[in-house]
C-alpha cells in the first residue's frame, strides 16, 4: 500500500498528538449490539433471538437504538475507530460526528460484509469461481466496490479465501472451492477489482482477506471447530490464495475463529506476524472476526478478557471487532507491562495508513444517491455473471436446450421464491430486486406453469403433483437448499436434499416424459440417486438477483452453459471430505477390497472438480508440449465441432510422480476459457513456470525436485491429452 511522503508525515504527526485513549479507540470496531442493558456481542443477540430470549421486535429496537444513541456519544468522545453500517445516511451522520465533534477528527473506516455484490447481488463465490473467467471476477468486484462506496462503505469483509474440501461446512458457499490455483486466481482478480481503480475515491474500497487461516478445514465440517494440519498442507493448499491476494496488494486481513494446531488464529503470532508480515510482506492491518477476542477465553488460551486482548494485540491483531475488549483492557495491560506502547502505536499506524490510502481524510462523506434503483449496467453484469456460473451436469440425449414453445410444468418450492436467489451473506440484497426461477422461466417459456407442489418446507401435495405431471410435456423440478441452510453456522451432518424433495425426484423417475432438475444450493449435495432419476441436471447454485433469467435463458439455449465445478460432489454425506487433489495413498481406491475406499459406495466423487458440460461439442487438436528454460507450455487447437457457438474451459493439471513428500494425484496449474464459434477452431496456450512445480515441505522449505512429471490438458469432460516429462531444475 503506497502513501505519499506527505501522507506518511501526517500520520506520524497525528500519532504524536493522540492520547492513549484516542489510540486505543482506533483499534476498536464498535459492535452494533452493545447498547444500554444489552451489553452482549452481536452474535449472542442473534442467538438470543433464535432461542426466543429476545423477540424480533426487541432485536430490531436494540439495533435501531444502538445505531442511534450508543455510537453518537462514543464517537463524539473519539472512542470508535470503525463501525459497520449499511446505508449512506447513517454513514454520513456518524462520520460527521467523528470528523467535526471529536478532538482530532479522525474519520471512521466503515466496513460491511459485501461478499458477492452489494445491492446488485451476483453469484456466490462457489459458483462465480466456476466461471473460470478472471475478467468477470474482477468486474463484479469492481461493481461491488463502486456501488457500496457510493453508500459510504469503504471496507468489504471480502474476499473469503477459505479452501474447503468438506461439503458439510455451510461456509463452502462463500469461497471459491477446493483448488488452491483457481482460488488464487479468484483472489487476485477480486483484489484488483475491489482496490485498483483509484481514479476516484468512489471507485475502490479496502479488501479484507478472510478467514486467515485454515477455517475451511474445521474438524468434521463443524463450523468454528478445531483445525490441525501439517506445515506442508497449510502452505501448499490453504495459504496460496492469501499469498496471491497479498501479492495483489490486499490492505486488510481478518483472523479466523478457529485454532490452528492448538493456537487460535486470533492470538497466533506465528501466523499473524512471522508469516503474514515478515514472510509474506503484508503491510495493512488485521481485524479479528466478530467477538473472536472474547472467544479466546472459551478456547482456553486466555484466562480472562484482558489476557485475551493482550495476547491478540501482541500476536499482530490490530483491530477488535465487536467486543470492546481492547477499549476496556489495553490501558490496564499497558500499565502492567503485558503489552508495550510501541505495539499499540504500530497497530494504530497500520489502521491510519489504510484510512489515508482510502482517501477518508479528504473525502469522508458521500452524496446521497438520487435513487436506490439498481443501474441497468449493473443488472446486465449480474445476468452475465449468473449465466457464466451455471454448470450443466447431465443432459441425456441432448434434451436441453428446450424450444421456447415447450409446455413446461415447474415444481419445487425454491422455484417461486425470489428471496432464495441471493445466497448466503447477501445482507444488502432486496427481495424486490430478485428474479425467481418461476418469473424467469415463465417469461422465457410462455407455455410454462408453476405448481405449488411443496416438498421442502411444506409436505408434498399429491393432487397438485399429479396435475403438474399431467400438464407439462417437460417437467422441471427445482430442488436444493434454502439460503438459511448455507453460510455461517449452517454445518449439516446430512447433506442430502432437505424435506421431501427426494420424493419429487422419485415421482419423476419412471415418467414417460422428459424431466429436468435445477439445483439451487450453496454446497455440493449428496444426490447420487436423484441425478439418476431425471434426464438433465443443471447446477445453478445461488446466482444472485438475475438467477431466474439466467436459468431460463440456459434452458432455452440463449445462454450456453460453460462453468465448471469448483468442488467435488460426494456420493453420500459420509464420504466427506472429498476433493480431487488428494494423495494417491499406498492403496489407491480400486477393485480390490483391500484398497482405500468404502465398502458400501462406489469409489471417487459423484462429480469431480473441473467438470461441466456444454451444449456445444469440442475437440482438441495439434496438442504439443514445449519446454523452455523457465516454463512448460501446452499449445493446442480447440475446435467446436457442433452447430452452436460456445465457451470451452481448457485446464492444465500437473502430476509430480515422485517427491520427498507424497504429492497429489494431480494439481490444477493453469486454465484458459475460450469462445469458439460453431465449426471454428481457436489456438490456446497454457503455461506453467517451472518454479511453480515445487511444493513446501514440513520444515517450511520450498522444494523443486528433479523427476518425472505428467502434464495433462483437459476440458474436464471428454477431451484430455497427457505428456510425461523428466525435468531437472
Ligand atoms: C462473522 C463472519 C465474518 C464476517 C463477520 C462480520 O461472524 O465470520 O465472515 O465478516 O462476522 O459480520
Amino acid at each position: 500500500m503506497k502513501l505519499s511522503a506527505e501522507q506518511e508525515t501526517k500520520i506520524q504527526s497525528l500519532i504524536r498528538e493522540m492520547t492513549l485513549d484516542e489510540k486505543i479507540a482506533q483499534l476498536n470496531q464498535a459492535s452494533v449490539s452493545i447498547v444500554g442493558g444489552f451489553d452482549v456481542p452481536f452474535s449472542e443477540l442473534i442467538e438470543m433471538m433464535t432461542d426466543g430470549r429476545l423477540s424480533q421486535d426487541e432485536f430490531h429496537k436494540i439495533m435501531a437504538t444502538s445505531e442511534k444513541d450508543y455510537h453518537e456519544e462514543e464517537i463524539k468522545q473519539g472512542l470508535v475507530g470503525s463501525i459497520m453500517v449499511q446505508d449512506p445516511e447513517t454513514s454520513n451522520r456518524l462520520q460527521k460526528i467523528a470528523i467535526e465533534e471529536s478532538r482530532l477528527g479522525i474519520p471512521l473506516i466503515i466496513g460491511l460484509d459485501v461478499i458477492h455484490g452489494y445491492k446488485t447481488v451476483v453469484p456466490i463465490a462457489l459458483a462465480e469461481a466456476g466461471s473460470f473467467d478472471r475478467d468477470l471476477m474482477r468486474r463484479t468486484a469492481q461493481m461491488a466496490a463502486k456501488e457500496s462506496r457510493a453508500d459510504g462503505i469503504h471496507w468489504h469483509f471480502a474476499p473469503m479465501l477459505d479452501i474447503s474440501r468438506d461439503a458439510r461446512w455451510g461456509r463452502v458457499s462463500e469461497g471459491g472451492g477446493e483448488d488452491p490455483y483457481l482460488l488464487s486466481q479468484f483472489a487476485k482478480a477480486k483484489i484488483e477489482g475491489l482496490q485498483n481503480d483509484q481514479s476516484s475515491h468512489l471507485n475502490y474500497v479496502a479488501a479484507c482477506l478472510k478467514h486467515y487461516v485454515g477455517y475451511g478445514a474445521c474438524e468434521g465440517g463443524r463450523d468454528y471447530n478445531t483445525v490441525s494440519m501439517s506445515e506442508s498442507l497449510l502452505r501448499n493448499v490453504y495459504l496460496p490464495p492469501f499469498r496471491a491476494a497479498i501479492d495483489a496488494g490486499a490492505t486488510t486481513v481478518m483472523a479466523a475463529f478457529n485454532d490452528l494446531n492448538g493456537v487460535p488464529c486470533t492470538v497466533n503470532r506465528e501466523m499473524l506476524t512471522d508469516k503474514l508480515r515478515e514472510e509474506f510482506g503484508f503491510d495493512g492491518f488485521v481485524v479479528s472476526d466478530a467477538n473472536a477476542i472474547r472467544e479466546c477465553v472459551a478456547h482456553g488460551i486466555a484466562s480472562d478478557e484482558a489476557e485475551a486482548g493482550a495476547k491478540a494485540l501482541y500476536a499482530g491483531l490490530d483491530m477488535d471487532m465487536g467486543t470492546e475488549i481492547y477499549l476496556k483492557t489495553l490501558k490496564g495491560s499497558l500499565a502492567s507491562g503485558t503489552i508495550s506502547l510501541e505495539t499499540v502505536d504500530q497497530a494504530v499506524e497500520r489502521i491510519l495508513r489504510v484510512k489515508m490510502w482510502l482517501g477518508l481524510f479528504d473525502h469522508p462523506y458521500v452524496e446521497l444517491p438520487e435513487s436506490d434503483e439498481l443501474s441497468e449496467d449493473n443488472k446486465a453484469l449480474a445476468l452475465e455473471a449468473a449465466e457464466k456460473s451455471i454448470v450443466l451436469l447431465k443432459n441425456k440425449d441432448d434434451l436441453l436446450p428446450l424450444p421456447i414453445d415447450t409446455k413446461i410444468s415447474i415444481i419445487g418450492e425454491l422455484a417461486n421464491k425470489a428471496s432464495e436467489v441471493s445466497g448466503a451473506w447477501a445482507i444488502s440484497f432486496r427481495e424486490k430486486d430478485g428474479v425467481s426461477l418461476v418469473e424467469g422461466i415463465t417469461k422465457e417459456f410462455p407455455n410454462s406453469r408453476y405448481f405449488e407442489v411443496g416438498g421442502l418446507e411444506t409436505p408434498i401435495n399429491e393432487a397438485i403433483l399429479q396435475e403438474a405431471l399431467a400438464y407439462g410435456d417437460v417437467i422441471i423440478l427445482v430442488a436444493g437448499e434454502l439460503v438459511s441452510m448455507s453460510g455461517e453456522a449452517t454445518s449439516r451432518a446430512d447433506i442430502s436434499l432437505p424435506g421431501e424433495q427426494s420424493k419429487l425426484f422419485a415421482a419423476l423417475e419412471n415418467l414417460d416424459k422428459p424431466t429436468v432438475a435445477i439445483l439451487m444450493n450453496g454446497r455440493p449435495m449428496a444426490i447420487e440417486k436423484e441425478v439418476g432419476q431425471v434426464d438433465a441436471v443443471i447446477e445453478a447454485w445461488h446466482l444472485g438477483i438475475q438467477m431466474g433469467h439466467a436459468v431460463a435463458r440456459t434452458l432455452s439455449g440463449a445462454n450456453n452453459p460453460s462453468a465448471r465445478l469448483t468442488v467435488s460432489f460426494p456420493r453420500v454425506s459420509g464420504q466427506c471430505p472429498v476433493y480431487y487433489n488428494h494423495p494417491n495413498t499406498g492403496r489407491p481406491a480400486g477393485r480390490s477390497k483391500f484398497t482405500s475406499k468404502y465398502m458400501d459406495i462406489e469409489p471417487g466423487a459423484l462429480y469431480d472438480f473441473g467438470y461441466g458440460l456444454s451444449y456445444s461439442r469440442f475437440a482438441f487438436g495439434n496438442v504439443v508440449l514445449k519446454e523452455t528454460a523457465e516454463s512448460i507450455q501446452i499449445i493446442l487447437d480447440v475446435s467446436n465441432i457442433s452447430d452452436r457457438d460456445g465457451e470451452e474451459v481448457v485446464q492444465l493439471y500437473v502430476t509430480d510422480k515422485v517427491g520427498s513428500l507424497v504429492r497429489p494425484v494431480k494439481e490444477l496449474k493453469g486454465f484458459e476459457k475460450v469462445t469458439v464459434a460453431s465449426k471454428e477452431k481457436v489456438a490456446v496456450e497454457l503455461r506453467v513456470d517451472k518454479k511453480d512445480l515445487g511444493f513446501w515441505n514440513n520444515q517450511g522449505q520450498y522444494c523443486l525436485e528433479d523427476g518425472d512429471f505428467i502434464f495433462t490438458v483437459t476440458d474436464g469432460n471428454e477431451n484430455s491429452e497427457s505428456f510425461e516429462l523428466n525435468l531437472s531444475f
